[in-house]
């Protein structure tokens, strides 16, 4: 028995002993594989600012705390963060060795690859976040297998395609991004199973058309829908309602149609930001959205009230921070009680029927920093409270009837910037206004106002814009508005009086003083009657033109230099303003006939976001193109006049030439020279681009010698910051001639920026590092540069909008193309005869350097010059090498 006994407690001792080593072996083998799995995983990766540098078998430090890594405590990896690094390369599948895997944060670097679905075998991972990368191809079926998926972050990438039912099965999803991809077709019908789901974000998908499935009221979770901007149409389902932790909702820019649904005010409690802005929904406003209980409305007519009213009453919506309903067509009264929500900062519902009024309880929404209630049809006075709102910086709110006066302290907010009343019924006189040191702007026109102009407006050190016209306004002009820096005075149509103080005419950008039959001064009907100012007009008319004919002399002789200038300063008081223009070319045009000459038949298509362009046939029977930039009032003249003329001394053969600008207070006319062959893009566009070889290659080194010279041999260096085929032109023997460039020195930076922000989220022209570095760069023209070479190479346009599965824009389809065997010569346009085939390959390596999205591989101009220049030179002139490839750029 003992000897038995004993011989069981061995084998049991050995069966455990061997156990523990086993378990032991197993640990231990497990903690040198976790540094290992890193490696391979960092060996399939491209990190060019060396990041990772710290993942190094040669260093001591433990891989726990390597670069990114985030391990448990009993140090096993269980989180891999390596956002914003610049990485590319390959996902490799080899993470999933890493058995304890939970967030894997890819987001904000370069990959360039499909959904790697390979990850779906990491079995414990349940945040994954590939946000903000070049992530393309379709998301396929296969996505189901991802069960563990609690955090799916796939927005800002080029994903396209239908949403596969598939998703359906990822059931324990929190949040659900979507947002900002190339989506197409309709959201699946299997929302109703995301029962977990906090963040659903399909915004921002332009391709996508669908309803808003109706089982999303089953995701009782949700706290936030955000689906603008994709191409959702229909109503809004009812069981919206149902969402009772709904905190951000924000449906703008679809095509929504239908009512709202009736209860959604009094369910959804929660809200702190509604967005139904520019969709097609109409009808009432659903009865008591954010009502008080047992109150149903709340209206003070007392000026005397002083803004203490108790706030118990409202019992809804009390975090309510947002709404905006704008460019819809809402009906009915404006819900009461919104206006003097505890939180509420911004209300937009400008270009609705609404009616109703602005109650005095206004001056509880303490927080209100900005309402726009332009264009409806609200019948209000303007209450007392509005003044007592500190926080308030724009209110508008033209164009509705708004009737009495105006309160002393309606501008009593320190803060206050933008204030429109304009087309309204206001009466009475324009109170002084002390408090609002920070207004800019001020309209108020087209009111009933009497009385004088306020003195104390001279003393708003930053008002740019008043208008004050047509009403009924009397006295004269005060001198003290001489103070200010305006770039709008409008008095237009009223009754005022008196000498038009000297110094506000003379540095105005835009003044509009007509209709007021008794102001006098210079360059009026009416001269003052002063004698001693009469003359002194005379003087100064006669002075003008001597200068004149000066000027004119200097022109003949600076024509001999080939640079002619004549600047023309005219004021008429007609609609369109003052005019103001340089000619560096003899121009026989008045801007007038611009004017009458620039009109919708002339207009050539929609070019460009920065403006029209317009052919225009002068009196002397030549053509110029005319394009016209709105500037909003931003650049002083001189200023401007400074930039343009930085841009029209530029002479180089592939760069239009400015022969001449006008300015009026809120639009430039560039006058260019008008080319035959119109442009680039508009050809490739046509379908049948049948341009020979030469051509293109002649076109593909003229666009790129322009480019160098702007960014190297002109002084100041310039970047074009819009290069793309449509502002290339052609003259009659194909030579390319570049335009719109550098167009921000005109605009400004911020007004530039914001153009090109608003287009650039289609364009395929703009480099991928514009989404976050809005610094422009040489290497931003160049990217252009190589997506017009792969509109040559392959003679698709850049972006082709075609609804079938080719939809890619060329960039991505090259990609594509060229990464299967043999797909180079697939891409190249089969109009091209073989002869040529290998220098369109060359072109197609330089398009595809050129389009590198890391910025620093792609070359520069000058390099780019070169390269095509070699390729020519291996065809045509075989014997020549040499010199042909001396790349001096003609000036
Ligand atoms: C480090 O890793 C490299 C490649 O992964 C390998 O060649 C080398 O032998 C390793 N060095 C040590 C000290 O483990
Ligand atoms: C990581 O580094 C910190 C301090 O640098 C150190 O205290 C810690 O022990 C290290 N962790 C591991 C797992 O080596
Ligand atoms: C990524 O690379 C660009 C260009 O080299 C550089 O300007 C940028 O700072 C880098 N970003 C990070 C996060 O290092
Ligand atoms: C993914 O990363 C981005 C970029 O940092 C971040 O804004 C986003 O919230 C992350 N997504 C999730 C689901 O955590
Ligand atoms: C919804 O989830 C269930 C499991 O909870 C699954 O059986 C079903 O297939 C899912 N539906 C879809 C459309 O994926
Ligand atoms: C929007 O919907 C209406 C019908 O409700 C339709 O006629 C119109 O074409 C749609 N617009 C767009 C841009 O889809
Ligand atoms: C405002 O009204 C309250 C209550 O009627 C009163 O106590 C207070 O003095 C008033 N404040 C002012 C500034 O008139
Ligand atoms: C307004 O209501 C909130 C929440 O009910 C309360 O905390 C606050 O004290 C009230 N303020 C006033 C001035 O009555
Ligand atoms: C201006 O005042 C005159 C006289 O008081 C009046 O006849 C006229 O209707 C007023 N015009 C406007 C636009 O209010």
């Amino acid at each position: 028995m003992p000897m038995a006994s004993y011989s069981t407690l061995s084998l049991t001792f050995l069966i455990l002993s061997s156990l523990l080593i086993f378990t032991i072996n197993a640990s231990s083998s497990e903690q040198q594989q976790e540094p290992d799995i890193l490696l391979t995983f960092k060996s399939a990766i491209d990190d060019p600012m060396n990041y990772l540098s710290s993942w190094s078998n040669t260093t001591t430090t433990h891989h726990c705390n390597w670069t990114g890594v985030t391990c448990t405590t009993t140090t096993t990896i269980s989180s891999l963060t390596l956002q914003n690094l610049n990485l590319s390369g390959e996902i490799s599948p080899s993470i999933c060795q890493l058995s304890n895997l939970i967030t894997l944060n890819l987001a904000d670097n370069f990959f360039n690859q499909p959904i790697p679905l390979h990850l779906s075998q990491c079995s414990s991972l349940n945040t994954l976040n590939l946000s903000n990368n070049l992530i393309w191809g379709t998301i396929p079926d296969q996505i189901s297998e991802f069960k563990s998926l609690k955090f799916l972050d796939l927005s800002k990438n080029h994903v396209e395609g239908k949403i596969p039912d598939g998703v359906g099965s990822l059931v324990n999803l929190q949040v659900l991004n979507l947002g900002n991809n190339l989506f197409s077709g309709s959201v699946p019908n299997v929302l109703g199973n995301f029962t977990e789901l906090i963040v659903l974000d399909l915004s921002v998908n332009p391709f996508m058309e669908s309803e808003i499935p109706s089982d999303v009221g089953k995701l009782l979770k949700l706290e936030q829908v955000l689906l603008q901007r994709s191409g959702f149409y229909g109503e809004i389902p009812s069981s919206i309602v149902e969402l009772k932790g709904l905190t951000f909702v924000d449906l703008s820019q679809n095509n929504l149609s239908g009512v709202l649904p009736s209860r959604i005010g009094s369910s959804l409690k929660k809200l702190v930001s509604f967005d139904v802005s520019q969709n097609n929904l109409f009808g009432y406003f659903p009865n008591g959205i954010c009502e008080a209980s047992g109150l149903t409305s709340l209206s003070l007519h007392t000026n005397s009230f002083n803004g203490t009213l108790p706030n118990t009453s409202i019992a809804n919506c009390l975090n309510l921070e947002r709404l905006e309903v704008q460019n819809n067509g809402f009906v009915g009264d404006f819900p009461n009680n919104l206006w003097s929500l505890p939180r509420i900062k911004l209300i937009r519902a400008e270009n609705n029927r609404f009616s109703g009024e602005i109650p005095e309880s206004v001056s509880m929404a303490s927080q209100l920093e900005q309402v726009q209630i332009d264009n409806n049809s609200f019948i209000s006075k303007i209450p007392h409270g509005l003044g007592l709102v500190k926080s308030l910086y724009r209110f508008s709110a033209s164009l509705n009837g708004l009737y009495g006066e105006l309160p002393p302290n309606f501008c009593d907010s320190p803060v206050m910037s933008i204030i429109n009343f304009s087309h309204n019924y206001i009466a009475g006189e324009i109170p002084e206004i002390k408090k609002c040191k920070k207004l800019v702007s001020l309209s108020l026109a087209d009111n009933n106002f009497v009385g004088r102009i306020p003195v104390s407006l001279g003393d708003l050190p930053v008002l740019t814009y008043l208008d004050l016209s047509r009403n009924n306004l009397t006295g004269e002009i005060p001198l003290e508005l001489q103070n200010l820096k305006l770039a709008l005075f409008n008095v237009s149509f009223n009754r005022l009086s008196g000498r038009v103080p000297a110094s506000l005419i003379a540095g105005l950008p835009a003044l509009y003083i007509q209709g007021n039959p008794e102001l006098c001064g210079p360059g009026l009907s009416n001269s003052c009657s002063n004698e001693g100012s009469d003359r002194r007009i005379a003087g100064i008319s006669k002075l003008a033109c001597a200068l004149i004919s000066l000027a004119l002399l200097a022109g003949i002789l600076s024509l001999a230099f080939g640079f002619y200038v004549i600047r023309r300063s005219s004021k008429r008081k007609s609609e369109t303003g003052i005019w103001r223009s340089v000619f560096f070319y003899p121009l026989r045009v008045t801007e007038q006939d611009l004017i009458m000459a620039m009109d919708e038949k002339a207009s050539r298509g929609s070019s460009g976001a920065f403006g029209r362009v317009y052919i225009v046939n002068l009196p002397s029977n030549e053509l110029v193109a005319v394009k016209k930039i709105p500037t909003f009032g931003n650049p002083s003249f001189k200023t401007l006049r400074t930039e343009v003329k930085t841009l029209a001394k530029i002479r180089h053969k592939n760069v239009v030439r400015i022969l001449g600008f006008c300015h009026s207070y809120d639009s430039i006319f560039l006058i260019y020279e008008c080319l035959e062959k119109g442009s680039l893009g508009d050809l490739i566009g046509k379908g049948e681009f049948q341009l020979a070889w030469s051509f293109r290659l002649k076109i593909a080194i003229g666009i790129a010698q322009g480019l160098a010279y702007l960014h190297k041999d002109y002084v100041p260096h310039l970047l074009h910051r819009d290069v793309k085929s449509k502002n290339v032109l052609l003259d009659k023997e194909f030579e390319p001639k570049l335009t719109d460039f550098a167009l921000d020195r005109l605009l400004g930076e911020t007004a530039f920026q914001s153009s090109m922000d608003s287009k650039s989220a289609s364009s395929c022209y703009m480099a991928p590092e514009f989404g976050y570095n809005k610094k422009a760069t040489e290497q931003m023209d160049t990217y252009g540069f190589g997506v017009i070479l792969l509109e040559l190479v392959t003679g698709r346009a850049a972006e082709q909008m075609d609804s079938s599965e080719e939809s890619l824009d060329v960039v991505k389809w090259v990609r594509r193309k060229v990464n299967i065997s043999n797909g180079a010569l697939q891409v190249l346009d089969p109009k091209l005869s073989s002869s040529c085939q290998q220098d369109a390959l060359g072109m197609l390596e330089i398009g595809l350097q050129c389009t590198s999205v890391m910025p620093e591989k792609r070359p520069s101009m000058f390099e780019a010059v070169a390269a095509l220049q070699s390729l020519g030179s291996k065809t045509r002139l075989p014997s020549l090498d040499l010199s042909a490839s001396s790349h001096s750029v003609p000036v």
